[in-house]
């Protein structure tokens, strides 16, 4: 099932508008346009923007190619990335948790049971709980004891994706892929290496997702491989556009 239209759709029939995927250029400038926004009565709803245009397609790339059983979304906000693993992931158990630590979590926990019903999908749970401590007791709750993939994109600080690492680790199953949100974006770089590291599984960096995904698996089958050289982007290719960014940069100040 296409997830974006559908995500779409769901959303406008619960009262709210989205805008994502657009050009920062086109608009002042603004780092967060590519960013998923909602928008109801003409105000914008939630603190945390949701997940970008691309990578909703990476993780239906990532479904067509490493189907997974049990998800873990850790910062569910309003359930936008959650919602949109459940349809790229059929077969899937998906729980969005979140501590409600921003405005409108707790209006988003509500909205993603609303939309999960809408769509049939009763295998999302949306649950209240706080990362990384909150973690064991959920996936045993929901997801049977273990993790096939896990999104996080919580509370965005080097020692907290770290911490929710270390208290994923024991429940990844062999084949887990565990995506690191923001990693770019709000400089997590350090958290991450950190991660790789520890885990002595393979580290990317994705760098063609507009928040700089940091994406972690044990041993990737020659497909999964293809997808993760896609969107880290070839490093020759990368090369030059930095190159020619610098270029942009030291000529306009930007
Ligand atoms: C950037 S938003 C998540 C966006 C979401 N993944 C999406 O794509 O729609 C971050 C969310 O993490 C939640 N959060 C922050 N710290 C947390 C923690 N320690 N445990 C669980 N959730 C947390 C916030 O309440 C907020 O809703």
């Amino acid at each position: 099932m296409p997830v974006f239209d559908n995500l779409v759709a769901a959303y406008a029939a619960e009262g709210y508008a989205v805008s994502t995927g657009l050009n920062p250029t086109v608009f002042h400038n603004l780092h967060s346009v590519p960013f998923t926004w909602l928008i109801r009565d003409g105000v914008e709803v939630a603190d945390g923007l949701g997940i970008s245009l691309p990578e909703i397609y990476l993780l239906e790339c990532l479904a067509a190619v490493r189907p997974a059983e049990s998800i873990l979304v850790i910062g569910n906000s309003f359930g936008w990335s959650t919602l949109a693993l459940a349809l790229a992931q059929p077969q899937a158990r998906v729980v969005g948790l979140d501590s409600a630590a921003d405005r409108f979590s707790l209006e988003g926990l509500e909205l993603t049971a609303r939309i999960a019903g809408r769509l049939g999908l009763d295998r999302v749970s949306p649950v209240r709980g706080t990362s990384p401590v909150d973690i064991p007791a959920t996936v045993e709750k929901h997801l049977g004891g273990q993790v096939d993939l896990a999104f996080v994109d919580g509370h965005h600080t080097s020692d907290q994706i770290v911490a929710e690492y270390r208290a994923l680790r024991p429940l990844l199953t062999p084949d887990a892929m565990v995506l690191f949100h923001d990693v770019q974006y709000t400089g997590l770089q350090a958290g991450f290496d950190t991660i790789v590291e520890e885990s002595g599984w393979q580290g990317s960096m994705l760098h063609a997702t507009p928040s700089g995904i940091g994406f972690l698996t044990a041993d990737p089958s020659p497909a999964l491989a293809r997808v993760i050289a896609a969107f880290a982007t070839d490093p020759s290719a990368l090369e030059v556009v930095r190159r020619k960014g610098e270029r942009f940069g030291a000529e306009f100040g930007s």
